[in-house]
């Protein structure tokens, strides 16, 4: 092309990706370079294949900003967005291939708080009477080859039959409904629970829209929280849900894993095996939980 044809030609859609992607071929650290113009080509494909238009783009930047405004220390709508859309899911699940038997892992979510009280075997989590259907949770910390882990410990936390996490509660007493477990010599731990139910994903800001104006739901299936730590061990960040519970099929966040459905068994409260201070119906679920050895480990 003669320089005069060049000053008079029209800039092509392709001819501004080639020189934003270039503008990064001078980064020195590779892997900024790589996320940067991996980035640029995919926000650019996205542009052409949809043929975004101006308003469009207006609008996304709108709902980017209000994703911003929204987000304080008690509310993440950016994590939100990376839940709803499938992409916490995604990075776990490429962070954290698993050997064979290990149980899976799932999202964190916005519940958890560090640092709930270590509390004695077959204790309870509920500070509040009224908070459910008491569930015993129980079952053993295993290696992959089936041996018993000592003095694992086992972080959860779980929402009560009004739907709540006790974050999501001011009034609610601090410890309610989370606490820490350890296991015992033979692996065993247990601790009393109340049965979960489902409950909706914070749905009153963006993903919220998003989701009502795509004709999908917030709601999560029934499910309780756990982070098992042992020395040695890869830390696994889970859920046990109750494989009764409606929405397992459509979880809003994409978080279930069929391995990690469970049967809640209901007793009456004449049942020789009815944990101290439960005087109606209870429900039992087991869950062996098993760690893969950590790298080096
Ligand atoms: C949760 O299970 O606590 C949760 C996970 C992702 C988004 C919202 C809530
Ligand atoms: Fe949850």
């Amino acid at each position: 092309m003669s320089e005069t044809d060049r000053h008079s030609a029209a800039t092509s859609p392709e001819q501004l990706t080639a020189d934003v992607l270039a503008s990064f071929d001078g980064c020195t650290d590779d892997r900024l370079r790589e996320l940067m113009q991996a980035l640029v080509r995919h926000l650019h494909g996205f542009v052409r294949e949809v043929t975004l238009s101006p308003d469009e783009w207006t609008r996304t930047i709108q709902t980017l900003t209000r994703t911003g405004d929204i987000t304080d220390a008690h509310r993440q709508e950016f994590v939100l967005w990376s839940d709803s859309l499938g992409v916490s899911m995604l990075v776990d699940a490429i962070e954290n291939p698993l050997p064979a038997g290990a149980t899976e892992s799932t999202v964190l979510g916005p519940f958890y708080v560090p640092g709930s009280p270590l509390r004695d075997f077959g204790a309870t989590i509920a500070q509040e009477g009224d908070a459910g259907v008491p569930a015993l949770v129980h079952g053993r910390v295993l290696d992959t080859a089936g041996a018993p882990i000592t003095g694992a410990e086992l972080d959860v936390w779980q929402n009560g039959a009004d739907r709540l996490y006790a974050v999501q509660r001011p009034e609610a007493p601090e410890d309610h409904l989370r606490g820490r477990f350890l296991t015992r010599e033979d692996g065993t731990y247990a601790f009393v629970a109340v049965r979960p139910v489902p409950y909706p994903i914070p749905d009153d800001g963006p993903v919220g829209d998003m989701l009502q104006r795509t004709g999908r739901h917030p709601w999560r299936p029934a499910h309780i929280h756990m982070i098992v730590r042992a020395d040695g061990y890869r830390a696994l960040t889970t859920h046990v849900f109750d494989r009764a519970s409606e929405y397992l099929d459509s979880d809003a966040v994409f978080a279930v894993k069929p391995s990690l459905t469970r049967v809640f068994i209901t007793h009456g409260p004449d049942d020789p095996d009815t944990p101290d201070g439960i005087t109606a119906e209870w429900v039992s679920v087991r869950n062996d939980l098993i760690l893969a050895r950590a790298a080096g480990g």
